[in-house]
C-alpha cells in the first residue's frame, strides 16, 4: 500500500509537470484528491488494516494528500495569473477604434418634392383630402365614369389602365382625378382640395414615362372661378417651385372632364430647350394637365353648374422633381441605387 501510494503521488507529480491551464489542474484535483479520487480510495481500505499499518499508511496518504494539494495549490495560482492578464490583455478596449455608426435614413425625393408641392399649394389656400377618398384601388365608376368619359369612348383606354381581377371593374387608378369625385360628392362649394398619390399605367418604360408614378391633383369650385384663376394659381405655383423664372408654355389640351383643356410644359432643363433624350427631342417636358371643370362632372355630382364652376389641375411629381435637380432619367427614382438617393 505504501508503494501504492508513493505511485500514486510520483505519478500525480508527473502529470502536474505537464499541465497548461487552471482546467487542467481542476481536472487533477479531481483525479487525485476527490471523494472518489484515487487518494481517497486507498484511504477507504485503511480499515482491513492492524492498528499498527493504519497509522504509518494513514499518516502517509494525509501527508502525500497535503503535498500534493499545497503543489497543485501553487501551479494554479501561477496559471491563474497568466491566464488572467492574458485576459486582460486580450479583452482591453481599444478606444482608438472608430464606432459603429448606424447610418441615418432619408426622405425619398418623391417624398420630399411631394411634401414641397402640397405645402406651396396649402400656402395658395388649397388642403389635403382625406386619404379615404383618394384611393389607389379604385372602380371605373370614379376613375372615368363620373369624370365624363362614356362607357365606350376611345378615352377610357387612352390611358391604358391595370384591371384587377377582384371584380370587372376594380382597377388600379390611371389618374388622381377620381380623387375630384369623392371630394364633390354630398359637399357644397366652396371646394379647394389637393389630393397626392400613386397612379398606375401600363405603358411602355422609358427615360420619361414609368409605369406608375405620382401626381398631385387639384381642385377649386365655386362661384365665378375663371381660367384667369387657374392661369393665376399654376403661374404662381411654378414661380414659387423653380424660385426663379423658367421658361414655361400653356398649350391647349383635350380632357374628358374639363373644358377647356389645356397643359403645361416646362422646359428640359438637361438640354436648355435644345432637344435631348429626355424630352425625347422636344426641349419641354409636360409637368400638368388641367382645364376648367366640365359641366357635366359638376352635374354628375349633384352641383349646379349654371351657379358655380371651377378649374382642376393634376401634376406629375416625377417630371417637376426631374426638371428641379436635373434628373434626365425617371427610373432613377424606383431602382434604389444609393448613391442617386444619397445625394438627396
Ligand atoms: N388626370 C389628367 C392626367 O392624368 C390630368 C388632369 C387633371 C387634367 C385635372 C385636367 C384636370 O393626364
Amino acid at each position: 500500500m505504501k508503494e501504492q501510494l508513493e505511485k500514486i503521488y510520483k505519478s500525480a507529480c508527473e502529470e502536474l509537470k505537464n499541465v497548461n491551464s487552471t482546467s487542467e489542474i481542476d481536472e487533477l484535483r479531481n483525479k487525485y484528491l476527490s471523494r472518489k479520487g484515487e487518494l481517497n480510495e486507498i484511504k477507504k481500505n485503511l480499515k482491513n488494516l492492524s492498528d499498527e499499518d493504519k497509522r504509518i499508511i494513514g499518516s502517509l496518504a494525509n501527508e502525500i494528500s497535503e503535498k500534493l494539494s499545497n503543489e497543485l495549490k501553487i501551479k494554479f495560482d501561477e496559471f491563474y495569473t497568466k491566464e488572467l492578464n492574458e485576459k486582460l490583455v486580450k479583452d482591453r478596449i481599444d478606444i482608438t477604434l472608430p464606432g459603429k455608426f448606424t447610418r441615418e435614413g432619408k426622405v425619398h425625393p418623391i417624398t420630399s418634392t411631394t411634401d414641397e408641392i402640397v405645402s406651396i399649394l396649402q400656402g395658395l389656400g388649397f388642403s389635403v383630402v382625406p386619404a379615404i377618398h383618394s384611393p389607389e384601388v379604385e372602380t371605373e365608376y370614379y376613375n372615368f365614369d363620373m369624370l365624363n368619359f362614356p362607357p365606350d369612348h376611345p378615352a377610357k383606354d387612352m390611358q391604358d389602365t391595370f384591371y384587377t381581377t377582384v371584380a370587372p371593374n376594380v382597377i388600379l387608378r390611371s389618374q388622381t382625378s377620381g380623387a375630384q369625385i369623392h371630394a364633390m360628392e354630398g359637399k357644397n362649394p366652396p371646394i379647394r382640395v389637393i389630393s397626392p398619390g400613386r397612379v398606375y399605367r401600363n405603358e411602355e418604360v422609358n427615360a420619361r414615362k414609368n409605369n406608375f408614378f405620382h401626381q398631385i391633383e387639384g381642385l377649386y369650385v365655386d362661384k365665378g372661378v375663371t381660367f384667369g384663376d387657374l392661369k393665376g394659381v399654376l403661374n404662381e405655383f411654378i414661380r414659387i417651385y423653380f424660385g426663379s423664372s423658367r421658361p414655361t408654355r400653356f398649350r391647349s389640351s383635350y380632357f374628358p372632364f374639363t373644358e377647356p383643356s389645356a397643359e403645361v410644359d416646362v422646359q428640359c432643363i438637361m438640354c436648355e430647350g435644345k432637344g435631348c433624350r429626355t424630352c425625347s427631342g422636344t426641349g419641354w417636358l409636360e409637368v400638368l394637365g388641367a382645364g376648367m371643370v366640365d359641366p357635366n362632372v359638376l352635374k354628375g355630382v349633384g352641383i349646379d353648374p349654371d351657379v358655380y364652376s371651377g378649374f382642376a389641375f393634376g401634376m406629375g411629381v416625377e417630371r417637376l422633381a426631374m426638371l428641379k435637380y436635373a434628373i434626365d432619367d425617371i427610373r432613377l427614382f424606383f431602382n434604389d441605387d444609393e448613391r442617386f438617393l444619397n445625394q438627396f
